[in-house]
């Protein structure tokens, strides 16, 4: 079974503040993309994101998080400073997380 997901976050307006898409497919689950809007970022949208990703993911029989690590230039540090808080290893350009 492969399913493609896309969720998206709003702020306490219903505007669009940020989104995540992934693949779930036998067990992985693979990050493409994750992306809150430069004036919203460090409010906890990307974790709010990223944790119902993982939940979704897991109801889905995922075992494992996995994506590139690919940062916007001038997000380097940002997004590796997140994906440390949110538990998910970073090694040769690949995100890594057992679910
Ligand atoms: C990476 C990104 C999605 C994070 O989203 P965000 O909404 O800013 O993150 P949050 O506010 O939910 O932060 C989650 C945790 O990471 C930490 N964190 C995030 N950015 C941080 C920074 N620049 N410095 C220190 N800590 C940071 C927060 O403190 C928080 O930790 P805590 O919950 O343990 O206190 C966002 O910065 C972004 O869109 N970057 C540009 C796109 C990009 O490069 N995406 C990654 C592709 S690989």
């Amino acid at each position: 079974m492969q399913r493609v997901i896309k969720l998206e976050e709003v702020d306490s307006n219903g505007f669009k503040v940020g989104f995540i898409d992934a693949i779930y497919r036998n067990g992985l689950l693979f990050l493409n993309q994750i992306r809150v809007n430069e004036r919203v970022r460090g409010m906890g949208y990307g974790r709010n994101l990223l944790t119902r990703l993982l939940s979704l993911g897991a109801s889905l029989g995922a075992n494992r998080l996995e994506g590139n690590f690919r940062p916007d230039s001038g997000a380097l540090l940002s997004a590796r400073v997140f994906y440390q808080h949110m538990g998910i290893s970073i090694y040769r350009g690949m995100l890594y997380k057992p679910l």
